[in-house]
Parts: C-alpha cells; structure tokens; sequence
C-alpha cells in the first residue's frame, strides 16, 4: 500500500489551487438519478470518493462520461462529467458497494422518489462513531414511505409516489438534509424540513435540484420549503470550493510558517475556521480570487474550539486544528460535539511529541517546542491529513501510512504541497 514520506521543516510559499468540494460533489452525482435527462458537472474533483460513488450509480444505470481535457487547460483544473440515468435499472443498492462510503446510503432519496420502491443496505458503523440512520427513516416516512428492516436492508416503499408532508431533524444532520431536499423535489405536494443543515453543500445541491426544474426555498436556513414537480430535467452545475481542503491548506501554512495564496477558496465557506485562525496569530487575507495565509515569525497561540454544525468550526477541521495546535504556545481544548470517536488521531499525534490528553469529548492540548518524526497511520481520511500536517514541521522523517484514506478526499495532496516547498513524496508500495 502507497505511503507520503514527508522530511519536515521547510515553510511553505506560493499557491495553491482549490480543489471542488467532495462533500458536494457526492450528493450532486447522486441527484442525478432524480431524472432521465443528463446532468453535467463541472470542477468535479478527482478523488477515490467520486470513483466509487460513480461505479455505486452505474449499478442503478446511471452513465458516466468525462469531458476530455482541452489543449491548453489548467491540469489542475476540475473535471467536467455527464452524468444521465436515463433508466433506473436497479433500485438495490448492495452492502457491497454502501459499505465501502457511507455516502452512498444517501441515494434511498432519489430512488424512492422516482420509483416508488427501493432497497439500500444499511451502512453499518465507520471509524468515527456508529452514525445511525434514524432521521433518513422517520423524514421518509415523514413523506408517506413504508418503510422495512429486512435482513440489514432499508426496504422502502411509495407506491403511489412520496407526499409532501412535516420533518423536524432531532439534530442537525447534512446527510439526512441532502437526502430529504431530494426525495421531495419529486413528492406530491409541499414538504417543510425544519432544524435542517445549513452547510454550503446543502445550498449547492439545491441550486443544482432548482437548476433541474426543482422548486426550493430557504436551503441555508434552519427551513427548507420544496413543492414538489412531476419531473425535474438535465442541468449543468459546477461544484463549489472545498472548504473543508482550504481549511487543511491554510492550518499548513499557519503550521509551517510562510505565504500560500489559495486560489479559487471562499472565505465565507469557512469563515469560522479562519476567525479561530486569526487568534493563533497567523494572518489571513480574503479577496474575490482566493485567500492569503502568512505567518512570519510570529509565535503560534494556543487557542481553544468546539466544533458545531454549519457556521460553526467544522468536525472535518478539528484533527488538523489539533495538528497546528501541537505547536502552539499555551494549551488549547479543542471539544468535539459532532462525533462521538473523532479522536483517533490523538494517538498517532503523539507518536511525533504530542502532548495532548483526552477527557471524554474533550483534548487538551499542549503545546511544544518541536514534534519528531516517526511512521504513523490513521483510521480516517482527515485524522491523516492532520499527520501530514505534523509531519511537515516535524524534525526528520514522518512516514503516514495508508495513504487511500487522504485519495478518498484530497486531490493531489502531495503535488500542491510539493509545489510551495515541502519535502513530500509517495512511496508505492
Ligand atoms: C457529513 O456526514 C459529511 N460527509 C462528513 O464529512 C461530516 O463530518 C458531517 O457531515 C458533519 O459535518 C459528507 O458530506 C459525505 P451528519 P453525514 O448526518 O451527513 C447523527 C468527511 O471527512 N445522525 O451531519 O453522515 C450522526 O451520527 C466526512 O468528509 C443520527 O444520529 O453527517 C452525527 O453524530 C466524514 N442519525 C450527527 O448526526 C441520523 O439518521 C451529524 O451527522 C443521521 C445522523
């Protein structure tokens, strides 16, 4: 299995492009089993995510064609991709394939809705925590759906066709939200999800779903209003900025020290993140093309963080906030109130030097003069990049091992970083 090899202590300077998001990536490819006609996709990242999700929609029938590359055109720039199911050839999704992503769990919505029936194996467990299934179960029943546990599948049905109707998240949830925004665009009647998830990827799919003919209201508010269509139609849509890459980059900057340029990222994505950024006394610069992120010379301050659903610091930032904070001055408790296992990088932290100790949800963390490195490995796919991050200031060689989990989510990590400086490479196995 590939490895990054990275020798710390270089700083980082230059630019970095943007990648688009993944988390929005994922619900936009399967909104395309909403309807026969196609739908394009531009600035989709290249990630082992979209490969996977892809070959999840072509067992439903949905294809899949890539634009090729025009002589001339940015390598890093996304992919444009057709996607059209113009026939649901299977609505079972098999434990095979949702096992391996979680996300895919989501396609119950669209499948239901233009089918009236489907069967998704239910997704078990992950790395960071049980992640039940709850809230996908009572909003679809919410719509009129009977709704089985049949032998580790969802079985659901609608004969004639989902109704619009009431659901009040228990808690925020952005995949259950993504899910029910899709499943009644095509209900018959007017649907109201309250306490929903506020996250840009909630906003980007529905202007995709209202670029398909769908009729929504409110998506990024707490309520989100969907009258239901007979049909929806092809669209084109690009993707919006990862906030959650800009976010990993500009913690490597403030890491290492030096002055990135990360082009095409939107400040208000991840305004949280940057505000805390700003406290620990690295400078962050947001213009129309991008954000600047410098530290020179200035001390690192410890400062403390509770991650919280959308506009709150994300749970996708805590482990590479964790990583800068390893370094800072003063001790920071960083709390995690999304996830009940999202710590496990807390261990292979202090493989480097680390100081950090855990209290529940909470880890307190130490500052120190200097982390070493050493070969770490971790569970998920930002616990790594946080290793990653360590590693480029720790003093020597820090080996992260099972490398697939950062290819589910960062497009070219090694590339962008390699180009501002650090001494990164993959190792094949
Ligand atoms: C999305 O996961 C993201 N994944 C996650 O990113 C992200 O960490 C998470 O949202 C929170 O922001 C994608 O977008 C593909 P949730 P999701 O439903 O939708 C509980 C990454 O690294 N819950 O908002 O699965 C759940 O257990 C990933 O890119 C229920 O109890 O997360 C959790 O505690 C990992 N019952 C909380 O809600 C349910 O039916 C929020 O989870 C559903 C959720």
């Amino acid at each position: 299995m590939d490895a990054i090899r990275i020798v710390g202590g270089a700083k980082l300077n230059g630019e970095i492009p943007i990648s688009g998001a993944k988390n929005a990536a994922l619900p936009l490819m399967i909104a395309s089993l909403l309807s026969e006609e196609p739908l394009i996709l531009d600035n989709l990242p290249r990630l082992r995510d979209v490969q996977q999700l892809q070959q999840i929609l072509s067992n439903h029938g949905v294809s899949y064609m890539i634009e090729g590359k025009r002589p001339g055109q940015d390598t890093m720039a996304g992919q444009t991709v057709h996607l059209q199911a113009e026939e649901i050839i299977d609505t079972c999704a098999p434990y095979d394939l949702v096992s391996k992503m979680r996300a895919s769990f989501w396609v119950i919505g669209p499948l239901l809705a233009r089918m009236g029936h489907c069967s998704v194996s239910l997704p078990g467990g992950c790395a960071i925590g049980t992640r039940p299934v709850d809230f996908f179960i009572d909003g679809l029943a919410a719509l009129g759906a009977k709704i089985e546990i049949e032998n580790g599948y969802v079985v659901a049905d609608a004969p004639g066709g989902l109704v619009g109707g009431e659901f009040t998240f228990p808690r925020i949830s952005v995949g259950a939200t993504h899910t029910l925004m899709m499943a009644a665009t095509l209900a018959k009647g007017t649907t109201l999800l309250k306490q929903a998830a506020k996250e840009p990827e909630v906003v980007d799919l529905a202007e995709c779903l209202i670029a398909m003919g769908a009729r929504i209201s409110g998506a990024g508010t707490d309520t989100i209003t969907i009258e239901g269509v007979e049909k929806l139609h092809g669209a084109r849509h690009s993707v919006l900025p990862d906030r959650i890459e800009t976010g990993t980059y500009a913690m490597a900057v403030a890491m290492t020290g030096g002055d990135v340029f990360l082009r095409g990222a939107r400040a208000e994505l991840l305004q949280s993140a940057l505000d805390i950024l700003s406290q620990t006394g690295t400078t962050v610069e947001s213009s129309a093309d991008g954000i600047r992120i410098a530290r020179n010379g200035a001390p690192l301050k410890a400062v403390s963080v509770a991650t919280d659903p959308y506009p709150g610091f994300p749970t996708d930032l805590q482990a590479q906030f964790m990583a800068l904070m390893t370094m800072a001055e003063g001790t920071a408790t960083i709390t995690e109130t999304i996830f009940e296992n999202r710590f496990m990088h807390v261990q292979e932290l202090a493989r480097l030097g680390a100081k950090i100790s855990l209290d529940g949800q909470k880890a307190h963390v130490t500052g120190v003069s200097k982390l070493k490195g050493a070969q770490v490995m971790a569970t998920d796919l930002r616990a790594s990049v946080s290793l990653v991050i360590a590693g480029l200031v720790a003093e020597g060689e820090t080996k992260v091992n099972r490398v697939y989990h950062l290819d589910r989510g960062f497009e070219r990590l090694e590339d962008k970083l390699a180009a501002c400086g650090a001494t990164i490479e993959r190792i094949s196995a």
